[in-house]
């Protein structure tokens, strides 16, 4: 019986050798992603795993949405292994908490604090949550070559979006002891951004054996605002897409995937 796998709802043959996914958390970002490739064809959408498969030439890859946070990235990375998927790019957004970034800069990880939780279940804390250093390298030249102002560094991946990122604009307006101070902290401590599913990507795919790079575009500055503006929001979309995409191909190429 060939493998299906059940969350993402498709079978190894669907996926044509594909071997490099590209994973965002939207569903609604996987079409704009596929597209920049130049073809593409749904091939399924259950819960939040919107799963398509994007082609340039004779180059293949699969764009799926893991919707938010490390448990459903988990089930994603699960299934896409054992389908056969041998590297994992994050097209991913984030708040920076590093005063230089700006809204629709981009920030590369190379290492995630392990504040998700679900990175828990495939090695214990001590165990580093780091970047595949060649993939990291090419998002670098990926950044270069488009032209977009890019920061390579630290990220914070927190489980949860409101308290984990000590954010007050709350129901209950309250931030457990062990997260207040937080921000201030990581900042000291030269973290760059939050957002909440590359520790998980890191970790999975180290203890699989496998590459995983994290990009992500900044929506808003935390020290400046909670909110982000509507032109910056397409403008982070539109770079943290082409820059993956950009990479993807490098990668297909370089990597031998
Ligand atoms: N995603 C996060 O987790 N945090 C942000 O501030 C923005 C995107």
């Amino acid at each position: 019986m060939p493998y299906h796998a059940y969350h993402l709802n498709l079978v190894q043959e669907m996926l044509e050798g594909a071997q490099l996914a590209l994973i965002p958390g939207d569903p609604e970002r996987c079409s704009a992603i596929a597209a920049l490739f130049g073809d593409y064809r749904e091939l399924a959408f259950h819960r939040e795993f919107r799963s398509i498969l994007a082609e340039s030439g004779k180059e293949k890859a699969l764009v799926v949405s893991s919707g938010i946070g490390g448990p459903s990235l988990a089930v994603a990375m699960e299934e896409l292994a054992r389908l056969g998927i041998r590297c994992f790019l994050r097209v991913g957004t984030c708040g920076a908490i590093a005063p230089d970034l700006n809204p629709a800069d981009l920030v590369i990880s190379e290492g995630a604090v392990r504040l998700d939780g679900t990175s828990q279940h495939f090695a214990p804390l001590p165990y580093p949550a780091c970047a595949d250093t060649e993939l990291t390298h090419l998002i670098v030249r990926a950044c270069r070559e488009l032209g977009f102002p890019y920061r390579k560094g630290i990220t914070c991946s927190s489980a949860t979006f409101y308290p984990g990122q000590e954010r007050y604009d709350t129901f209950t307006g309250y931030v457990i002891r062990d997260f207040q101070g937080s921000l201030e902290e990581w900042k000291k401590l030269g973290v760059l951004n939050y957002e909440m599913e590359t520790a998980t990507l890191f970790t999975v795919a180290r203890t699989f054996g496998l590459r995983a790079g994290a990009l992500c575009a900044v929506l808003v500055n935390r020290l400046a605002s909670e909110e982000p503006d509507h032109i910056s929001l397409r403008e982070a979309e539109n770079r943290v897409n082409r820059t993956a995409v950009y990479t993807a191909g490098l990668a297909l190429r370089e990597l031998a995937l």
